[in-house]
């Protein structure tokens, strides 16, 4: 297992090259399954996670094609065909490495009539149920069963009808699901409540690409009017602007100057907003964001939201942050019940938080020191490399599989911007 060190002190100056979406790469590569066409995606980042999808795909007889790539680019082109299924199931030891997996659910009912996909279980940050997915699907049509921890989806002889179905919570997997069973439905469905994410707005672009008809993308309310089939595509992923965000925080906490090549300024408005009020220097072009600080750091109180809030996936990043801010900081955790797990980590590293049910008080500026730290989750991995950026000394941290699930060749990039760190075997 591999573990990375790092000797802060450094001030990051340079480009980044931000990669495709990971969240937007999760929900599009299951569209695939809709079409007996090949559909190709470009900019799709080289992440565990994505690795993942693609074996996943495979278990259901699509052929999977990687192409035009050298192995120094960041991101590959890959082009999926299903011309024909040969299973719909998407197996526990699968789905249990990758809850994104219970988004072929949608795809594979819309395309098969029925579908069967282990229950994805918990995770670090929450128990993450998946009660929106199956009730969206039941208001379309879908006979739904839950048997020996799978969930058995059915749709009636001639596909899915199709209905209305308002979600009561925000939810971007449930939403993303919906979108992909109804666009080959019999009549017209409409979502309130639907999410409004970059990546749902992504999964719109590339499902009208294929020649769904959706209305009211980028907004809570989606008509979706089924259409008989839907051809292949050749799309490019957004870029990943919780990258982009994570690296715009490591920028800052050294008091760096770092330019964010590809990122989109409009998917990070919170975020970047949060930023400027820290005290950072923001500038945004067509083609990236240029980050800047002088080092000094302003307290902010912050609470995550659905988009076009701040994003719960920047929560831990910005709280590493934080504390080196001049002054008391107050975060706010409103989507994932459990998700300060990077605290006792970075209290190790010298951060001085405290967290009360959902909310964390962070009070800086504190001396960061060097650390032996272990990664628990995605974000939460993020928060330690960025806090030990700063940190006088060396920083050990381990388990940062979950960190390749989501950051393309990490490592390489912080380098690229004169980071001192190294990947070691463990
Ligand atoms: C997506 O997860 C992202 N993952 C998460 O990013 C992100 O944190 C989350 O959206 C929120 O933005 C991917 O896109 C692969 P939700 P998802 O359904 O779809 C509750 C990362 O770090 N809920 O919007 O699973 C749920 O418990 C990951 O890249 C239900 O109650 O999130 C949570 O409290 C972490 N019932 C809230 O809704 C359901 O059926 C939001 O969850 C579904 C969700």
């Amino acid at each position: 297992m591999d573990k990375l060190i790092i000797r802060g002190g450094n001030r990051l100056s340079g480009t980044i090259p931000i990669s495709g979406a990971k969240n937007a790469a999760l929900t599009l590569i299951p569209c695939a399954l809709l079409t007996e066409e090949p559909m190709t995606l470009r900019n799709l980042p080289r992440l565990a996670d994505i690795d993942g999808f693609q074996h996943l795909m495979t278990q259901f007889g699509v052929s999977t094609a990687i192409k035009g790539t050298r192995p120094e680019d960041f991101g590959r082109i890959v082009t999926f065909e299903a011309s024909r299924l040969t299973s719909t199931v998407a197996p526990y030891d699968l789905v249990r490495k990758m809850r994104a997996s219970i988004l072929v659910l949608g795809p594979m009912l819309a395309r098969a009539g029925e579908a069967t996909v282990s229950m994805p279980g918990g995770c670090a940050i929450g128990n993450r149920p998946i009660d929106l997915h199956l009730k969206a699907l039941e208001a379309f049509g879908a006979e739904i069963e839950l048997t020996q921890g799978y969930v058995k989806a059915m749709a009636p002889d001639g596909g899915l009808p199709g209905g209305d179905f308002d979600f009561p919570v925000v939810s971007v997997g449930a939403t993303e699901n919906a979108l992909m069973a109804t666009v080959l439905a019999n009549g017209t469905s409409r979502l309130t409540g639907a999410a409004r994410e970059p990546e749902i707005v992504d999964l719109c672009n590339l499902l009208t690409a294929m020649g769904a008809e959706i209305e009211g993308i980028g907004s809570s309310d989606l008509t979706i009017h089924g259409v008989k089939r839907l051809n292949g595509a050749t799309y490019k992923v957004m870029p990943d602007r919780i990258e982009a965000g994570s690296y715009a925080c490591a920028a800052a906490i050294t008091g760096g100057e770092v330019r964010l090549e590809g990122a989109n300024a409009a998917d990070m408005v919170s975020t970047l907003a949060a930023l400027r009020n820290i005290g950072i220097q923001v500038e945004e072009d067509a083609k990236g964001v240029n980050i800047a600080s002088d080092g000094t750091l302003k307290p902010v109180d912050l609470t995550t939201a659905p988009f076009p809030g701040l994003a719960t996936d920047m929560q831990a990043q910005l709280m590493s942050l934080l504390s080196k801010a001049e002054g008391t900081s107050v975060l706010k955790e409103t989507i994932f019940e459990n998700r300060f797990m990077h605290v006792p980590e970075l209290a190790r590293m010298g951060a001085d938080i405290a967290t009360e049910g959902r909310t964390a008080i962070v009070k800086g500026p504190s001396l960061l020191t060097g650390a032996e730290v272990m990664a628990t989750d995605l974000r939460a991995s993020m928060s330690l490399i960025i806090a030990a950026l700063a940190a006088e000394g060396e920083t050990t941290v381990r388990r940062i599989y979950h960190l390749d699930r989501g950051y393309e060749r990490l490592e390489e990039k912080l380098q690229l911007v004169g980071a001192d760190i190294e990947r070691v075997d463990d």
